[in-house]
C-alpha cells in the first residue's frame, strides 16, 4: 500500500534561491512525523510546496499514491490535505462555532467538538475572548472539520506558554491516533519528539536526520549539531536559475 504522503527528491526555490534541496520524506497515516530545523532551515517552505501554496522546482509529492505535485491548492485540499499555516489565527470577531462554519457545515462539527470538549462549551463565545490555548485548539479544529487525511501543522504553538503547549501536543497525538497523518513542524523539539513517531531534521534545506523520534531524543548532540549547522550565518543558500 502507498504511504499516505510521500515526497521524493523535492526542490523548492524562492526568489531564485534554492531553499529546499532534494528532500525525501514519508508520512504514514496514523503517525506524527516531526519536522525540525533551525530558523530559516526551510520547514515552512517545504510545507507550502506540499500543500500547493508555492510551486515545486523538482521532485514529486504524492498522496495515497496519487501525484499531486502540480495540482492546484484547492484540489489538493479536496483530496484530503489540510495545512495550518505558520501564524494562522482565529477570526476574533466570530464565535467559536462561526469560525468552524467558515470551513464546514454545521452537521460536520460534531467530531471537532468531540475532540475539543472545551470548545463546545464555548461555542457561542467570540473567539477573540478565548485563551491563547483555546484559540489554537480552534485553529486545529477548523483544520479537521473537513475530515482531512493528512494534516500539515506549522508551529501551532507559536506564542503560547510552554504549559499550554504541553496540553496541545497530546491533542496532536490523538488526531494521529484517530487515523490522520500529521506532519508537525514544532520549535519545542522535545515536546514534539515525545508525541511523535518519526522525525526529520532539516538544515539549510537538506535532510540531515531521518529516523525515529526515540533515536533523536536520545542523541542530543545530533539534534544540537543540526541546529548549529543550520544557524551558520556565513552559509548562504545556493542560487538557482529559477524563481
Ligand atoms: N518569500 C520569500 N522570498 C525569498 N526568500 C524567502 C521567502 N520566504 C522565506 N524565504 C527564505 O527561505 C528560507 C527558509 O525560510 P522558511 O520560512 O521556509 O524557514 P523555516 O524553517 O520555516 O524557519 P522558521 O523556523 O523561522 O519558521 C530563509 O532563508 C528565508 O529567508
Ligand atoms: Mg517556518
Amino acid at each position: 500500500m502507498s504511504p499516505l504522503l510521500e515526497i521524493t527528491g523535492l526542490n523548492v526555490a524562492r526568489s531564485g534561491f534554492e531553499i529546499v534541496n532534494n528532500v525525501d520524506l514519508v508520512a504514514p497515516a496514523g503517525e506524527v512525523t516531526v519536522l525540525l530545523g533551525s530558523n530559516g532551515a526551510g520547514k515552512t517552505t517545504l510545507l507550502e510546496a506540499v500543500s500547493g501554496v508555492i510551486p515545486c522546482a523538482a521532485g514529486s509529492v504524492s498522496l495515497e499514491g496519487e501525484y499531486i505535485t502540480s495540482m492546484r491548492r484547492g484540489k489538493r485540499a479536496r483530496r484530503g490535505l489540510a495545512h495550518v499555516e505558520q501564524g494562522r489565527t482565529v477570526f476574533p470577531e466570530l464565535t467559536t462555532e462561526e469560525n468552524l462554519l467558515v470551513a464546514a457545515p454545521k452537521t460536520a462539527l460534531g467530531p471537532a467538538f468531540d475532540l475539543f470538549p472545551s470548545l463546545e462549551k464555548r461555542r457561542h463565545v467570540k473567539s477573540g475572548l478565548l485563551s491563547g490555548g483555546e484559540q489554537q485548539m480552534l485553529v486545529l479544529a477548523r483544520a479537521i472539520v473537513g475530515s482531512p487525511k493528512m494534516l500539515l501543522l506549522d508551529e501551532i504553538s507559536l506564542g503560547l506558554a510552554p504549559v499550554i503547549i504541553q496540553d496541545l501536543m497530546p491533542v496532536v497525538r490523538r488526531l494521529a491516533d484517530s487515523g490522520i497523518g500529521v506532519l508537525l513542524v514544532e520549535q519545542f523539539a522535545e515536546l514534539a519528539l515525545d508525541i511523535g513517531d518519526s522525525a526529520l531534521v532539516l538544515s539549510r534545506g537538506k535532510v540531515v536526520f531521518n529516523g525515529s523520534c526515540e533515536k533523536l531524543r536520545s542523541s542530543p548532540e545530533l539534534l544540537q549539531g543540526a541546529y548549529l549547522a543550520g544557524a551558520d550565518p556565513e552559509d548562504e543558500p545556493a542560487q538557482t536559475g529559477g524563481s
